[in-house]
């Protein structure tokens, strides 16, 4: 389906109305074009409500400014950095990618951001869009929400195949930087208005529930070690899941040895 271009003015124009007067032009992420602060902010963003991120990102930017002070930091420091974000790989990841980006320089090509670890395709193209302004064509729930909301209002099960030709015509290839954060916030808008419009996704994943879940275990074994107790009464609590989770992390190498 192609949208009528007087259809795909009316939108934008909508999009846009809503950003200039509500757009959250002050998030820390958004006053800054460093193509590391963007890696950083999306990664954290992955599976994080934007409100909770904003404190990490600025204590993180505040202690690994650039990619070699996070490369020069302790897997130790930079976990403990990432305590309560929650899916703790990711901080690993961007340890890693930091190593990376000091030994090859920042990326900015697709493919090459893609190598890094942790990056898949929407983080790539969200660095992309985000810290070097290039039109790439981006999906994540958000977006999702607003193109449904606007273009399928009665759709009970809307695949990305159907919202992508339209994500590509309706976006402003002069400002796509713009345009995807008037987008999202716009699509955040709208999650406050009606019972959350990526739900008729047929991508829509909900996060699967955190409260006895091997990952809330991952995350207090991890919390334990940072700190120092002793881990016998996460085991005898949770027997043979704690011993899932724990090999889990020692597979990944996320369990640093203390002197
Ligand atoms: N602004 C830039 N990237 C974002 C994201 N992933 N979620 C919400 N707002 C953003």
């Amino acid at each position: 389906m192609s949208a009528h271009s007087a259809q795909l003015r009316s939108f934008r124009s909508t999009v846009m109305g809503h950003w200039k007067k509500e757009g959250r032009h002050d998030l820390p992420w958004r006053k800054t074009n460093d193509p590391y602060a963007i890696l950083v902010s999306e990664i954290m963003l992955q599976q994080t409500q934007v409100d909770r991120v904003i404190p990490y990102f600025a204590r993180w930017m505040k202690s690994f400014p650039t990619p070699r002070k996070l490369a020069q930091a302790s897997l130790e420091d930079v976990l403990r950095h990432w305590s309560g974000l929650g899916y703790n790989r990711r901080a690993k990841f961007l340890h890693e990618a930091g190593k990376w980006i000091v030994e090859e320089g920042m990326p900015n090509e697709y493919r090459e951001l893609r190598a890094l670890p942790g990056v898949g395709e929407y983080t790539a193209k969200a660095v992309r869009v985000f810290a070097y302004n290039q039109p790439e064509v981006l999906i994540e729930t958000n977006v999702r929400s607003v193109f449904i909301h606007h273009f399928f209002p009665s759709a009970r099960s809307v695949s990305d195949a159907r919202l992508l030709p339209l994500i590509e015509e309706a976006l402003d290839r002069q400002h796509p930087r713009q345009w995807y954060s008037a987008l999202m916030d716009y699509g955040t808008h709208l999650k406050t208005l009606h019972p959350n419009p990526s739900r008729k996704s047929r991508h829509h994943a909900k996060q699967s529930p955190f409260k006895g879940s091997l990952r809330e275990i991952r995350g207090e074994i991890l919390k334990a070690h940072l700190s120092g107790a002793p881990l016998a009464t996460l085991k005898t609590r949770y027997g043979e899941r704690f011993i899932i989770a724990y090999d889990a992390l020692r597979r990944e190498k996320m369990l640093v040895q203390k002197s």
